[in-house]
């Protein structure tokens, strides 16, 4: 199960990106501003990230203007770890190394094609594990300091 929420700046992006979860199959849960309506990105991360916490959803997209801000906030919360991503490579990598489990992109800056690179890119890279594990139980240690 994947969450997905935006702010208004990302609103569009998200509706781009939740017909091609539905074209593909893929089951979400959608969260924050509904009809493009103006709504504060910290509230959306926690309502998105809360389904991570719980075990509701596997993976998350969260969409801002600049996927900065809902990335800042998202990553406040313990068992989160927020990736902005603008290409796949990134998108790639956050998986394999850094187990992220939520993807932050930003609607003012990437446009829907790369978009949707890097969200099908996310969905579809598993964590490597070995010493990339070590790395992110540190990274645990952090947040638990
Ligand atoms: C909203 O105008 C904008 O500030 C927000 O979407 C985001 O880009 C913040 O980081």
């Amino acid at each position: 199960m994947i969450a997905i929420g935006s702010d208004h700046a990302g609103y569009q992006l998200k509706k781009e990106i939740t017909a091609w979860l539905y074209d593909k199959n893929i089951p979400y849960l959608e969260f924050g501003c509904m009809e493009g309506e103006s709504c504060d990105y910290p509230l959306v991360a926690k309502e998105v990230c809360e389904r991570i916490v719980s075990g509701n959803a596997d993976l998350a997209i969260l969409i801002c203007g600049t996927g900065i801000g809902i990335s800042m906030a998202a990553n406040k919360i313990k068992g989160i770890r927020a990736a902005v991503c603008t290409d796949t490579y990134t998108a790639k990598y956050t998986r394999l190394h850094n187990d992220a489990n939520v993807l932050c992109i930003g609607g003012r800056v990437t446009g829907t094609g790369v978009a949707l690179e890097i969200v099908e890119t996310f969905l579809n890279t598993s964590f490597e594990g070995g010493r990339h594990q070590r790395r992110v139980d540190q990274i645990t240690s952090l947040e638990n300091s």
